[in-house]
């Protein structure tokens, strides 16, 4: 039996930045695969099903809850600890896929903000699919990033006119600013990396975007950095978890 499966960028926050293709797309799932243990947040599986509960007008489907592997940041290999991370999802995927959908329907997956952008599930439905065990086919459904939800909340064009944009991790940047880059989004910044930068650079930082918890600040970077950890260290006390995303830039004429 063929398994047909969407993944649906759901948006990086906000459930109204769902498109009519998202909307369009989850009426027509009949399982829905819902990370609501493990690693997953408990806020973020909550919008998850807030999203199912307001979108799915048809309610003719089911939520499968699973337990998401957690990655070993133990691992001092840090490609060896994702590659483990890899094998250990591809399994509980697989077995989703394998044992929870009968024939004719379709399964999905939310995937937060958009699913190209540095989310493992296109890449583990490929490997499932290269694997064999059953035919698998699905589509995707881009969302709104959390690249374009701080741009929009900033009110800024993330490029400057006819130059490049990199998007990058706050490990990467640990290394160094990149050297032909004039604007660069960081995510997945666990360790604070803007502070190793020139505090020359312009930053304009966003947390919990889309939400009703989101914080923006921006600035010359010297001048706020006491700000963003300020703000970062209350949000996380508050919440016990923080979502940020900045985007660093040479000043003018750099
Ligand atoms: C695993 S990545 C997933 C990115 C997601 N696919 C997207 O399109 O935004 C998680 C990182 O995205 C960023 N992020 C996602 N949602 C965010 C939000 N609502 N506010 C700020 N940053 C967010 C953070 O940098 C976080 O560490």
């Amino acid at each position: 039996m063929k398994r047909n499966v969407f993944v649906i960028g759901i948006g990086a926050g906000s459930p109204d930045y769902m498109t009519v293709q998202a909307i369009d797309a989850l009426n027509q799932v009949r399982v829905f695969f819902v990370p609501d243990k493990g690693a997953e947040k408990s806020d973020l599986a909550r919008l998850r099903r807030e999203i199912i509960a307001r979108f799915a007008i048809n309610a003719d489907y089911r939520i499968v809850g699973f337990d998401n592997p957690v990655r070993d940041s133990a691992n001092a290999n840090y490609r060896k600890g994702v590659s483990d991370w890899h094998d250990a999802v591809e399994d509980v995927y697989g077995r989703l896929l394998a044992d929870q959908l009968q024939e004719g329907e379709c399964g999905a997956f939310l995937a937060w903000g958009d699913p190209s952008l540095y989310d493992s599930i296109l890449r583990i439905l490929e490997r499932l699919r290269a694997r064999g065990d059953f035919e698998l086919d699905y589509e995707v459904i881009p969302g709104i990033s959390s690249v374009q939800a701080l741009a929009a909340a900033h009110k800024i064009p993330i490029n400057r006119i006819g130059e490049p944009i990199m998007i990058t991790t706050g490990r990467k940047l640990q290394e160094g600013f990149p050297d032909n880059a004039d604007s660069v989004i960081v995510m997945l910044d666990g360790q604070a990396a803007y502070k190793t930068v020139d505090g020359d650079m312009e930053i304009f930082w966003g947390a919990y975007l889309g939400t009703d918890d989101e914080i923006l600040v921006s600035g010359r970077l010297r001048d706020v950095l006491d700000d963003i950890e300020r703000v970062r260290r209350e949000a996380r006390a508050k919440k016990g978890w923080i979502m940020d995303t900045y985007l660093l830039r040479k000043p003018e004429g750099h």
